[in-house]
């Protein structure tokens, strides 16, 4: 990966060699510029934090002529005011018919895009399904999935006789009749990536409210997507990569107002 640095408005203060995490910038000293030797280029993960903590944003990684985005500011965010948001996170189960824009599923996705994964790697890619006719669809295949468990050791088991009932009494009990429904897929070779996966998603959901958009995690659709081959058909997903796991999503019909109670904090100091 290219390192470009900017031997003129370099500070020579040592801070992104101290904050490489792999090591690999040798420090500037007096008469020389921060430099990463071409025989450890191929251990630079790319992951910008040379030019995250650069104080005079000398350094920016990538294309040459990049300029660095500038992030948060540190204000402007009361911590009370962050509490109250992410604490006010819900699972949505009742959408508007009102079709989410791609501009705005965009956003959301882009903020994704600066999750954590593990080695920088930024395995995770996504599949958007935009028509409500195909969340059906994926919904019914979940159901038919759920109904070849039926009377096997499967952990699910129990649980299907009455989702199978709701879901022939026209409730739908999978995707809760969202608009669209949010697949997060991975490299199958890639054990890691499963963590990267869910921690994209996270920020889905997270972000999601602060545009207005209500989300659900769809664990049926995520396991029937793994499982059951008409589904994985339907999703067609590029050759070795799999679903990891589904979110729906859409305008909320009901606004959640009140933070319910959970399970006190348990916490061991060591
Ligand atoms: C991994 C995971 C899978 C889930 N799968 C479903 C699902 O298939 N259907 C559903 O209605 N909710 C699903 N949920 C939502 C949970 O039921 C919900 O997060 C939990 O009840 C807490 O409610 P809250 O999200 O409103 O705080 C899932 C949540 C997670 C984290």
């Amino acid at each position: 990966m290219t390192l470009n640095i900017d031997s003129d408005s370099c500070n020579r203060c040592g801070i992104c060699s101290t904050v490489c995490p792999m090591g690999v910038i040798t420090p500037a000293n007096k008469t020389t510029p921060p430099v990463l030797p071409e025989k450890k280029q191929s251990a630079c993960i790319s992951c910008g934090q040379c030019e995250v903590f650069c104080p005079p944003g000398a350094i920016t990684v990538g294309n040459p002529g990049r300029k660095a985005e500038k992030g948060w500011n540190g204000k402007d965010m009361p911590p009370d005011l962050l509490d109250i948001y992410l604490k006010s996170r819900r699972s949505i189960r009742n959408y508007l018919a009102e079709p989410v824009s791609r501009d705005t599923i965009l956003s959301l996705l882009d903020i994704a895009r600066y999750a954590a994964s593990g080695g920088n790697g930024q395995p995770v890619e996504w599949l958007v399904m935009e028509d409500r006719e195909d969340v059906k669809k994926v919904a019914a295949l979940t159901i038919e999935w759920m109904q070849t468990l039926v009377g096997t050791p499967h952990p699910m088991s129990g649980y299907i006789p009455s989702l199978v009932s709701a879901w022939d009494a026209g409730v739908d009990v999978i995707c809760r009749g969202a608009p669209h429904l949010l697949f997060a897929h991975v490299p199958e070779d890639n054990p890691m990536a499963q963590v990267d996966g869910i921690i994209a998603l996270t920020h889905v959901d997270v972000a999601a409210p602060a545009f207005g958009v209500g989300t659900c995690w769809g664990g049926f659709v995520a396991m029937a997507g793994r499982s059951h081959q008409p589904l994985m058909e339907m999703l067609h997903l590029p050759k070795g990569r799999i679903p990891l796991y589904a979110m729906m999503f859409g305008y909320p019909r009901f606004k959640p107002l009140n933070i319910p109670e959970r399970k006190p904090l348990s916490v061991t100091w060591y």
